[in-house]
């Protein structure tokens, strides 16, 4: 699967593991940055990888700031993006099956490597559900519509 990646300076280090977690894998990363552990800004990191979803470049994203929070705060601001924040495998699946987020967030300050793996385990292995779900998330886009 093509994933693009990205993470601020606070989740530099588990980024790089990430990474290289999901290329051992067999998957086509993208590194939007950052690319060292100097200090830097989450929105810039959490737009480059939602441009590359909206665009098709990467099927899902990856974005890790300190919380998970600014980062996936800065991708939803791309109309057409859903970025789920998740703290374990449960939502993270969850934010598949029900809400067909594209990208996952999560925290470098919040979790372990661990549970950050099995987050990203989680999002890649699970599929949209649709039906009622699809209902739904026709709804959160025609929020983007309306009020823009
Ligand atoms: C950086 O210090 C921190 O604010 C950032 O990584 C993130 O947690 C923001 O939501």
């Amino acid at each position: 699967m093509k994933i693009a990646i990205g993470s601020d300076h606070a989740a530099f280090f588990m980024k790089e593991e990430i990474r290289a977690y999901l290329e051992e894998q067999g998957h086509e990363v993208t590194d939007c940055g950052t690319y060292s552990p100097e200090r830097c800004d989450y929105p810039v990191f959490g737009e480059r990888v939602a441009l590359a979803v909206k665009a098709g470049e990467a099927e899902r994203g990856v974005l890790i700031c300190g919380t998970g929070v600014g980062i996936s705060l800065a991708a939803n601001k791309v109309k057409g993006i859903r970025a789920a924040v998740c703290s374990e495998p449960f939502t993270a699946r969850l934010s598949r099956q029900h809400n067909d987020a594209q990208i996952i967030a999560f925290g470098a300050r919040v979790v372990g490597i661990g549970m950050a793996k099995m987050i990203v385990d989680a999002f890649l292995e699970a599929e949209f559900e649709g039906g009622r779900h699809a209902d739904r998330v026709a709804l959160i886009g025609e929020i983007e519509n309306r009020r823009g």
